[in-house]
């Protein structure tokens, strides 16, 4: 049997890995600014991560829903206290486009509406709502193309006026910081207007955190920096450190009810403890700052690089645009300088390091990039 053909593989099989470091089959040690696609949150292996999956494994690792889960409620109230949002409702999956997937149908159960408003460049995953509401028809099948969704042009608040006019919109459905499309920064004004929209016509405005969320952005969700609360909030990837675990927040204002959501794997009792391990880590380390501080080092740095076009971001998710002539770079920092990063297209190097990122490790990358250009 041979394997689906998911991903560009680069010829390399990662077999160790702690905190930002990863060594191959033959002993090659690199510097991870990946994380494995943006899921290594709180550094490879690390202890207490490694120590209370093993714990939790050894005593029970998976019953369903149907049994008390104490887990559950101990990670909700962990998650309410470090996000901010404590009278939120937690509703947990498996995956992020599953969180998107969940939050477009809970939206349109509650105001009965079917129009998603979604933006230029979007990801929102591949299952049928999310990827109808991601801007590329390449990953759209024929099954999945529906009229519900309306893609607008990114920051355009005119455009989203008319939407709001023109259609029955259910919700709006936005990355804080556009992750796939390139690393675009949602700025402050254009989430308030989505805010005031949402509110004015009793639509559900949804903050897709999967990729930006969670710490990285130097607040817990990066719409935050906007100062104002979102209905929804789909989360996953730095969620449970590689183990495979989603959810979303939903705001008290909605009253969901039995039966409207479900799963079988969600919430299962070493997902939860893979988060509750991710959240106390955090907490602890303080990650978030660590993010925030890290983070502005490293663009400040880069934005001094003059072949470097435009870099864009906030806390350790960051683009790099190079221009064209550059675009060997990002696999040069790979296999010469031993470096994952992520890309977008066409020429963007993105850095979605783990949050415990030190500045020797950002210097180390610096100078290896610097080299490169030169
Ligand atoms: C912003 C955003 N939303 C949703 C998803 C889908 O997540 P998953 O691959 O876990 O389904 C991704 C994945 O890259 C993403 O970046």
């Amino acid at each position: 049997m041979i394997l689906f053909d998911v991903y560009p593989v680069n010829d390399i099989t990662i077999t160790k890995a702690e905190g930002s470091t990863v060594w191959d089959d033959k002993g090659q040690e690199y510097l991870d600014l990946y994380g494995g696609h943006a899921v290594i949150s709180i550094g490879h292996t690390h202890p207490h991560y490694v120590q209370r999956l093993t714990d939790q494994l050894g005593k029970v690792g998976f019953y369903s829903n149907s049994i008390h889960i104490p887990l559950q409620q101990q990670l909700a109230e962990k998650l309410g206290k470090i996000s901010g949002k404590e009278d939120y409702q937690l509703f947990l999956c498996n995956s992020g486009a599953e969180a998107n997937e969940n939050a477009l149908k809970l939206a349109s159960f509650h105001n009965g509406k079917k129009k998603i408003v979604a933006f230029k460049k979007a990801f929102h995953g591949r299952t049928s709502l999310a990827v109808a509401a991601t801007d590329n028809p390449k990953i759209v099948a024929p099954v999945n193309e529906t009229d519900n969704v309306v893609f607008l042009p990114w920051e355009d608040q005119a455009a989203l006026e008319a939407a709001f006019k023109q259609h029955e919109v259910s919700s709006v459905i936005i990355e804080g910081i556009q992750g796939v499309g390139g690393i675009n920064v949602a700025s402050p004004a254009f989430l308030q207007k989505i805010r005031t929209l949402c509110d004015e016509h009793n639509a559900a405005f949804i903050a897709d955190s999967v990729q930006c969320g969670y710490g990285r952005s130097g607040k817990f969700f990066s719409h935050d920096h906007a100062g104002v609360n979102a209905d929804i909030y789909s989360m996953a990837k730095g969620m449970g450190n590689g183990f495979p675990i989603g959810g979303i927040i939903i705001s008290p204002k909605f009253k969901p009810v039995y039966g409207m959501l479900g799963t079988t794997f969600g919430g299962n009792h070493l997902a939860c403890a893979a988060a509750l391990a991710v959240l106390e880590v955090i907490e602890k380390e303080s990650l978030i700052e660590n993010a925030g501080v890290v983070g502005s080092y490293l663009m400040e740095e880069l934005r001094k690089i003059p072949q470097v076009k435009e870099v864009r971001g906030r806390g350790l998710m960051i683009g790099i645009e190079l221009p064209e002539e550059l675009a060997h770079v990002r696999k040069e920092l790979l296999f010469k300088h031993k470096i994952f990063t992520g890309e977008a297209k066409p020429n963007v190097i993105r850095l979605l390091p783990s949050l415990a990122l030190t500045k020797a490790q950002a210097d180390h990358f610096l100078t290896a990039f610097k080299a490169e250009l030169n």
